[in-house]
């Protein structure tokens, strides 16, 4: 059963660390009243909703709460070690890690078709963690991300949202929801993440598809390519944030399509793929701009990419808006 919670019209909007804190402690004296002395599981992907819905059950249940991080093998360069440290290091949080590479890989080897892997990553996603929930006795409730946006764009048909209902029966009817963040817009979720104590890089995290990388990784996906997409990808996080650019450019990402170009390295022929770099700004996902970058910059990124990631003897950089475009290549 879900609790029926509808945002008041007369909500403030949680602009201030305060009005974040008076939101903390009354979720938290109402997960406290609504879980007593159950159990709470959560699939924690590292993404702001989750990871501030982990924080918060931490404070109020402790280790009453268990999470399960699922590593699919998609995931950025560094993300499922900062889980594993944020959650089960410092916040001593009660962390199931599995991790499922090769099992979404092999599921994926010569998958061309954008909507079948994606229906792939979905539907494996959703058997591992139901594996977990099964071997788990005397778990009652299951928190879930989902935020005030996600509820309108359900009711408006714009699109489903992965809950409780993606889940097999047998796991679903098991479970009372618990979605402490359900009533917040997303400025208001980072707000509170913030004020939970959640590292900048977590909170003000950059949008990051389900699907991972396996999106920017177009037709089917090999180890070796998805690897220049995890590469490439740590390089462009780090010179942006080197650069002061984390959180000024919404989006910014690398893409490594499946054709090779000639090119040539200390003097000898290479055959291998173009790394494309794309960053862009927008205030709804509707419609996106491209973010001009300094020349030197680009230069930068073009001598760290081609030097340091194996496979890539090429950069490219997307100038195209959204329409026609859209922001993902799949
Ligand atoms: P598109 O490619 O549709 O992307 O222009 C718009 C924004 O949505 C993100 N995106 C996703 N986010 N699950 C998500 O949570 C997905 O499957 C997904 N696909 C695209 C994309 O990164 C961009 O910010």
């Amino acid at each position: 059963m879900a609790l029926e919670l509808v945002r008041p019209e007369s909500m403030e909007r949680i602009t201030t660390p305060e009005l974040a804190e008076a939101y903390i402690a009354d979720q938290i004296e109402g997960l406290k009243a609504q879980i007593g002395d159950k159990k709470v599981l959560l699939a924690l992907s590292g993404g702001v909703d989750s990871s501030v819905v982990a924080a918060m059950l931490i404070k109020a249940v402790g280790d009453q709460l268990v999470c399960v991080h699922v590593n699919h093998g998609l995931l950025r360069k560094g993300e499922p070690e900062q889980v594993i440290e944020v959650f089960r290091n410092q916040l001593k949080a009660n962390l199931i890690y599995v991790d499922a590479t090769d099992r979404f890989l092999d599921k994926l080897a010569g998958v061309e078709d954008p909507e079948q892997k994606r229906h792939i990553i979905g539907e494996e996603f959703i058997d591992v963690f139901a594996e977990e929930a099964r071997k788990l006795e005397g778990v009652d409730f299951l928190a879930q991300g989902t935020i005030w946006p996600d509820i309108l764009e359900s009711e408006a048909g714009v699109k489903a949202h992965h809950n409780a209902g993606g889940l097999p029966e047998d796991i679903a009817s098991r479970f009372e929801l618990c979605e402490p963040v359900r009533i917040l817009f997303k400025d208001e979720v980072r707000m509170v993440g913030k004020a939970l104590g959640l590292p900048d890089n977590m909170v003000y995290r950059q949008p990051f598809p389900g699907p991972g990388l396996g999106v920017r990784c177009p037709g089917a996906i090999t180890r070796d390519r998805l690897e220049a997409v995890r590469e490439s990808d740590a390089i462009l996080r780090e010179e942006f944030a080197k650069n002061g650019l984390e959180g000024k450019v919404w989006q910014y990402f690398t893409v490594v399509p499946d054709f090779k170009s000639t090119g040539v390295t200390d003097g000898k022929r290479t055959f291998n793929w173009p790394c494309i770099i794309r960053a862009i700004n927008t205030t709804d996902v509707m419609e996106v701009t491209v973010e001009h970058l300094e020349p030197a910059f680009i230069d930068h990124l073009v001598k760290r990419i081609t030097t340091e990631v194996p496979g890539i003897n090429r950069v490219l950089f997307d100038y195209t808006p959204k329409p026609p475009a859209t922001v993902e290549y799949e």
